[in-house]
């Protein structure tokens, strides 16, 4: 969602200009051009809302570029293809027919496809299968016999990236925190997600915050088809594991991501990049993204927003104090930095200003101004 920006091909900066092309301009124009014009235009203003509805600055478009290695012939030795899997497991067949997965095509006609894609032949396990005839030791030997996703994260992971790795989203998955700790791509997609199936009409409890809220919910087939096919919708699936940043959510300030308003993936990339905590851009950018009047440049710029970081003074994600930050006296963080041991009353006593409250009652443009070299206004 919040990927690197090319302002010049937004609609959000051309849409402008559709509307302040003088009018005469347009009548002086030959007859013929101008249907083309107006098309033009109506699309610009078609395309204008949704840009700033989104509110966040627009996504450059990203067309995918999976590398789908689909050329290996299936040897009839070892691959049985799809089909026979229907016969004994139809649950997972069914819900991977609505995937994207299973509009993957063959290069050519004796190529592998399907469900032989990711867990390999399977022409042992499902002969042994069915020669067991329903014996319990027989069946757990049979399989045995095929890949089944149980082994370790890394070679779990390994499977997807034989074709995922061509995406930039997922390029870095190797050095991420996640790869590094054991967690592998199935600990949070489900590719077959057969619990849906079982009961369709099923919908997650959620989080309290969440309904409280009111964040209109999905049946759990749809929302997966529609959501990376993940287990859980997020923050559900991150909290699993993350119990202690739950705990930072649930502190009276926070972004509203508990409430489903926004995402964890929107600051963070779940398949890791190569800044510090996994973020989607370095610095203060993360932020500038949503908060863009805090971007600048400015002509007097606050240093400590510039060099620290919004996180100099701001918590990300919950805070028992106000505004998200870091102290519960606004005077203390500032205090932090702007030291001054000879005066008595820090920092500017000299001036004989009551510097008792908020420094912010008069420094009013702390994250940067255009006026006043002293952030006044
Ligand atoms: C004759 C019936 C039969 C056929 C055909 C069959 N399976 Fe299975 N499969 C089973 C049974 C029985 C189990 C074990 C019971 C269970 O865990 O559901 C199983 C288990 C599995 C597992 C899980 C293994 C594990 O360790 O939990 C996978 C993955 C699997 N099958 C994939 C396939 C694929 C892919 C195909 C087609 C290429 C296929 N099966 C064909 C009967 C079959
Ligand atoms: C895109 C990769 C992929 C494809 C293609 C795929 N599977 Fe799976 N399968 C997985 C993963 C990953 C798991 C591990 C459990 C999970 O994450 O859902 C799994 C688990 C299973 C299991 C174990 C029980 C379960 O449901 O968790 C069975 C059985 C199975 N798959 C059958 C199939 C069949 C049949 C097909 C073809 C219709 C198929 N799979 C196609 C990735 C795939
Ligand atoms: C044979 C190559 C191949 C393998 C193996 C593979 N994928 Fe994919 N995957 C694709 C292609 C192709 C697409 C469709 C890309 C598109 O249309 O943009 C896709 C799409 C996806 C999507 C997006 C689905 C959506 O609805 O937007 C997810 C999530 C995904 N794959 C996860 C996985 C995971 C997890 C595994 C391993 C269990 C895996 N893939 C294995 C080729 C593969
Ligand atoms: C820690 C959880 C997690 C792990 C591990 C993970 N993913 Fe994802 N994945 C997500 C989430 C969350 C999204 C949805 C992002 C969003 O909505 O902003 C996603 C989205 C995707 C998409 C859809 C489009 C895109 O690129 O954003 C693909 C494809 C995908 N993942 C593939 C993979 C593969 C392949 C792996 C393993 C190499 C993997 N994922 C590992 C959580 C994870
Ligand atoms: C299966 C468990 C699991 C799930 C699910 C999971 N994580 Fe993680 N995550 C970990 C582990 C383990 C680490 C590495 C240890 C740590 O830093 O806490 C980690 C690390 C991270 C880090 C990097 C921390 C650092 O210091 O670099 C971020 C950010 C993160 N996870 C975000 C997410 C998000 C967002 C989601 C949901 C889309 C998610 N995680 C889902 C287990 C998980
Ligand atoms: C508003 C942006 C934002 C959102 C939303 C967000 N994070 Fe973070 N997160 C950050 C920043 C910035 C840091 C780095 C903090 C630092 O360096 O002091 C961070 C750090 C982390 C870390 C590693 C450091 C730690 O405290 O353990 C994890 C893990 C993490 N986030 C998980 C999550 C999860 C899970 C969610 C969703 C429930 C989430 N984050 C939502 C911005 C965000
Ligand atoms: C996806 C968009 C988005 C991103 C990215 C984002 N924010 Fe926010 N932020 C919001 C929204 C929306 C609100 C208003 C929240 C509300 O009213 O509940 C907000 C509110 C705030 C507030 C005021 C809190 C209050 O009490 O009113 C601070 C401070 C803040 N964000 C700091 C940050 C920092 C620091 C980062 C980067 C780590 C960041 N934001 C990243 C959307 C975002
Ligand atoms: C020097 C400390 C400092 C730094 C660094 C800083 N802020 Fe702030 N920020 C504050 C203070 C203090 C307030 C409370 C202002 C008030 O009470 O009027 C605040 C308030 C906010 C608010 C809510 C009120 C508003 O002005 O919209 C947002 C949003 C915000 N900051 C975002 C950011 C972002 C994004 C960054 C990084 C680009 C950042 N801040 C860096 C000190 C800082
Ligand atoms: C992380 C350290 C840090 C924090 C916290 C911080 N500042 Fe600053 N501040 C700086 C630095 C560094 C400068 C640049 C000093 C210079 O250019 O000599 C600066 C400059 C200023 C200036 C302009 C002074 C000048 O002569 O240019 C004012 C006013 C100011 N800060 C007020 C505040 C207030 C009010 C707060 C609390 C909301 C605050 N600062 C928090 C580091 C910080
Ligand atoms: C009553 C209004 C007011 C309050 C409250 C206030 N300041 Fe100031 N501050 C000013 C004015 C006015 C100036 C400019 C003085 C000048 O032009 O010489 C200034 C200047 C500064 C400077 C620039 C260096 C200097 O001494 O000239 C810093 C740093 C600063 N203030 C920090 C703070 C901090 C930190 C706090 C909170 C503890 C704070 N101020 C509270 C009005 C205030």
């Amino acid at each position: 969602m919040l990927e690197k920006v090319r302002p010049m091909h937004t609609p959000l900066l051309s849409h402008p200009m559709t509307h302040h092309t003088p009018a005469p301009l347009l009548c002086k124009c030959v007859s013929r051009v101008r249907p083309k014009l107006l098309a033009v235009a109506l699309l610009w203003l078609a395309a204008g809302p949704v840009a700033v509805w989104a509110q966040t600055r627009p996504a450059a478009n990203e067309p995918s570029s999976v590398t789908a290695r689909l050329g290996t012939p299936a040897d009839p030795q070892t691959y049985i293809g799809s089909d026979r899997c229907w016969a004994c497991h139809r649950a997972e067949v069914q819900e991977f027919g609505k995937t994207r997965h299973s509009e993957i095509g063959a290069a050519k006609a004796d190529a592998v496809t399907g469900c032989e894609l990711c867990h390999g032949p399977g022409k042992a396990h499902a002969d042994a299968e069915a020669a067991a005839q329903g014996d319990d030791a027989k069946t757990a030997a049979a399989s045995k016999l095929i890949f089944s996703f149980q082994g370790n994260p890394k070679a779990n992971s390994d499977r997807c990236l034989s074709c995922h790795r061509s995406t930039r989203e997922q390029s870095k998955f190797d050095h991420s925190a996640h790869a590094q700790h054991g967690v592998s791509c199935n600990s949070c997609h489900s590719m077959h997600l057969v619990e849906a199936a079982r009961a369709p009409g099923a919908t997650a409890m959620g989080l309290a915050q969440a309904n409280f809220f009111n964040v209109p919910k999905l049946p759990e087939e749809t929302r997966w088809l529609h959501n990376s096919q993940l287990k859980k919708a997020q923050p559900e699936l991150c909290f699993e594991c993350h119990t202690n940043i739950q705990a930072q959510f649930a502190l009276p300030t926070h972004h509203r991501v508990p409430e489903g308003a926004m995402k964890c993936t929107d600051c963070h990339s779940a398949h890791g990049t190569s800044n510090r905590a996994n973020l989607r851009q370095s610095g203060w950018d993360t932020c500038a993204n949503c908060h863009t009047e805090k971007r600048g440049p400015f002509v007097f710029e606050h240093s400590a927003v510039k060099v620290e970081g919004c996180t100099a003074c701001h918590t990300p994600h919950g805070s028992v104090n106000r505004m998200l930050l870091v102290r519960k006296e606004e005077r203390f963080l500032c205090l932090q930095c702007h030291v001054d041991p000879s005066a008595v009353n820090v920092p500017h006593s000299r001036l004989s200003f009551q510097t008792r409250g908020d420094c912010t009652r008069c420094h009013a443009a702390i994250h940067g101004s255009n006026f006043d070299v002293n952030f006044l206004h």
